[in-house]
């Protein structure tokens, strides 16, 4: 890709680009080993070697970022109320413009991959693909495990869209909690399923998407960045 060398290391998120600008006139820019006083010379990504205050400027064109969803942000690029889960997000970050993957609701925690991969978007959040997300769950009642599971194995209705669920599993842990993957995305829906069952979800952690999984050392509000073969695996 041809661009202009200071939109290169601001859009790289090294600096903004009036600071480089200043950067570049005191030798701070190297292009191909060369100082470059022109802060508006065109570069080709795929050819030419930049480095700013000595740190190769490497061009990529999309971010993945894994992360671990608080409660009270919206899964979003922009509210007018309340934070979005890109407030939480470096500068050096949301240069990129990178939006959330699908959507958690407001007070589920967990894996939230974030990207401005519209193609790997697509793939993910197709009903078609059936990408499986798996969710720990804590209830307000007991788990009926049998009669859950047939509920779950054979479908439930969902109103208004009039949908029968494609086949869950449940994995319970205790009385009170269990895990449980679902193959599509609809609103609120594994609330929703256990509604059905006459139940009631009071915590909900995405803890799987895909072939990821939360690590177990990321706090929420935390993000790390991962590598598109992290997720396509
Ligand atoms: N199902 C829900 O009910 N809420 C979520 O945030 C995700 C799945």
């Amino acid at each position: 890709m041809k661009i202009r060398v200071d939109k290169l290391i601001a859009n790289m998120g090294f600096a903004t680009r009036s600071e480089i600008k200043k950067a570049s006139k005191k030798g701070a820019v190297l292009v191909n080993d060369e100082v470059e006083k022109n802060f508006g010379r065109i570069v080709d990504t795929d050819i030419d070697r930049v480095s700013y205050f000595g740190d190769p400027v490497e061009y990529k064109e999309f971010i993945y970022l894994l992360m671990n969803k608080p409660k009270g942000v919206i899964s979003a690029t922009e509210d007018f109320y309340d934070k979005t889960v890109i407030d939480l997000l470096l500068e050096e970050h949301t240069t990129f413009n990178p939006f959330p993957v699908g959507r958690l609701d407001k007070d589920t925690t967990g894996l939230l991959l974030i990207t401005n991969d519209g193609e790997l978007n697509h793939n993910l959040t197709s009903p078609k693909r059936e990408v499986p997300k798996t969710y720990k769950v804590t209830l307000e009642s007991d788990i009926e495990e049998e009669d859950y599971n047939s509920t779950f194995e054979k479908g439930i209705k969902l109103m208004p869209e009039n949908i029968i669920t494609k086949p869950a599993t449940m994995e319970v842990i205790d009385n009170r909690h269990c895990y449980l993957t679902i193959k599509e995305g609809k609103y609120h829906q594994v609330k929703r399923m256990f509604e059905k069952v006459g139940n009631k979800v009071i915590e909900l952690e995405r803890v799987k998407f895909g072939a990821l999984e939360l690590p177990s050392d990321l706090e929420l509000g935390e993000y790390i960045e991962i590598t598109k073969e992290d997720i396509i695996d």
